[in-house]
């Protein structure tokens, strides 16, 4: 198909959603609504890319922030074929239109491919479904010697007859362009929702002689609209399901696919094991042989080959290298590093931090704007002072350095290679190599002292 145009509708209100955000940037996995649609409709390359947006006004186009979409603004509501009139003057004379919704987010390339197909200059194509409870859907009316559609009739508008059809309307339609602006000005609004029904064109495309084709979904959950919060919740579990079961096709061990979250996207090695209740956030790498443990949140992060994530354990926005032990319980936060085989162990928080090749902070620690060499060890309750109130400060720990537990290191400091801090020391000053720095009173037994006492009456 030469010429094809995408118009998106998403000016509706969402009355159902209870909320004041508009409809189609409430967020599945993580994005909006009309952001699945757009990805959906990009993949598909048009000539041209159009959203209607009305309701919550130019908060939609703002979210979205994408110069290459044509916004038309529908100001008020008067159905979905006014929705689409809007659109006429910025599309093509030839080719087609693929009509799409803005709160029908789980839909797949493929079966509008296979929809697109069916279209031609002179040819409608809907997408339908057969449903056993079409309730809310406008229903397809098809001629009953040949088979052939002949209109769509709107819920409110059907007879009795006519809502026992399962056959339903998705919505979703690819319209000849040519026909679109001889049609679309001609629509009515004579129903009982004194609306503009884009529906209402296929009877006019029938009465001028021209086909309509139907085409059907791969999947049947494709078509679901989100109407409420019940609906969205729905949905993302529908989505989520479809996400795991392509993991585990590639291979991906995952403890139970009904218990993993992914709200961007999750590329994995070989031998990858996640266990239950993990949330993937934005881009996330795992390389071979990674294990994930329970109730682990990673977001922006490559983890390489070997690692094992400890349950428990936050981390966005960091690179962990080879064979690093995190958690359980660590938080790494952005602009970490962790090089090969490092150790991050229980309450450890790491900020904007390089830990080097093979060291280790096992338990208790802040470290923070800090640069650690290789083989260090940091003591359990080990802080590095990295905040004077106003400014941040630089903490450098040289190679093969041995942090005793409960250090205070005030930066900026450095800490040069081979020193031994003190257990219990705060540090103020950079240290020489190799020796042993430490900052404590002396330790006195005071004689004769006396242990107060509850006198028992
Ligand atoms: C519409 C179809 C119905 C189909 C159903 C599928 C019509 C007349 N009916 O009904 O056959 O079964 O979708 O879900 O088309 N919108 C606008 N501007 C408007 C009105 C709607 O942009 O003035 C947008 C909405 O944001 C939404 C879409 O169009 O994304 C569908 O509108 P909605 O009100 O949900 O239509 P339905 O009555 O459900
Ligand atoms: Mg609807």
């Amino acid at each position: 198909m030469t010429n094809l145009n995408i118009v998106i509708l998403a000016a509706g209100v969402g009355k159902r959603m209870q909320s004041s955000q508009p409809k189609v940037l409430h967020v599945l996995a993580g994005k909006p609504l009309l952001g699945h649609v757009l990805d959906v409709a990009r993949a598909l390359s048009p000539k041209k890319i159009c959203v209607v947006y009305g309701h919550g006004g130019e908060r939609v186009p703002r979210a979205i922030n994408d110069s290459e979409i044509i916004w038309v603004k529908q100001e008020v509501q008067l159905g979905t074929g006014h929705a689409l009139l809007q659109t006429l003057p910025y599309l093509d004379t030839e080719g087609v239109t693929l009509v799409l919704l803005g709160d029908v987010p789980l839909i797949k390339v493929d079966t509008l491919g296979r929809l697109i197909a069916k279209a031609t200059e002179n040819n409608f194509a809907l997408l339908t479904a057969e449903l056993d409870a079409p309730l809310g859907y406008g229903r397809i009316i098809r001629n009953e010697a040949t088979g052939t559609i002949q209109a769509i009739v709107e819920e409110k508008d059907a007879s009795k007859s006519q809502l026992e059809i399962q056959e339903i309307n998705t919505g979703i339609m690819v319209l000849p362009n040519s026909y679109l602006h001889e049609f679309l000005p001609k629509l009515q609004n004579k129903n009982s929702q004194s609306e503009y029904y884009l529906t209402d064109i296929i009877e006019m495309a029938v009465e001028a002689g021209l086909r309509v084709d139907a085409s059907y979904p791969v999947h049947g959950w494709e078509i679901l609209g989100v109407n409420s919060k019940a609906n969205l919740a729905k949905l993302e579990r529908i989505n989520q399901r479809e996400y795991a079961n392509e993991l585990l096709e590639q291979g991906v061990m995952i403890t139970d696919p009904s218990r993993i979250d992914v709200r961007g996207q999750l590329v994995c090695g070989r031998n990858v094991e996640i266990d239950i209740n993990c949330i993937f956030e934005g881009t996330v790498h795992l390389g071979d042989d990674v294990k994930i443990g329970a109730h682990c949140i990673l977001r922006n992060v490559v983890v390489s080959s070997g690692t094992t994530i400890f349950p428990f354990s936050l981390i966005e926005n960091a690179e962990i290298g080879k064979n690093c032990h995190v958690g359980p319980y660590s938080r790494i936060r952005p602009g970490t590093r962790l090089y090969d085989e490092a150790h991050i162990g229980n309450f450890v928080e790491v900020k904007n931090s390089n830990i080097g090749m093979g060291s280790k902070a096992n338990h208790l620690s802040y470290i923070g704007d800090a640069i650690i060499g290789t083989k260090v060890n940091i003591g359990a309750g080990t802080i590095t002072c990295n905040y004077d109130g106003a400014f941040k400060h630089q903490t450098i720990i040289e190679d093969d350095v041995f942090v005793g537990s409960d250090t205070q290191l005030v930066a900026p400091i450095r800490v040069a290679r081979g020193s031994t801090i003190g257990a219990g020391s705060t540090i103020t000053r950079d240290t020489p190599e190799d020796q042993l720095t430490l900052s404590r009173s002396k330790q006195v037994s005071v004689t004769g002292w006396k242990r107060p006492k509850k006198n028992k009456t």
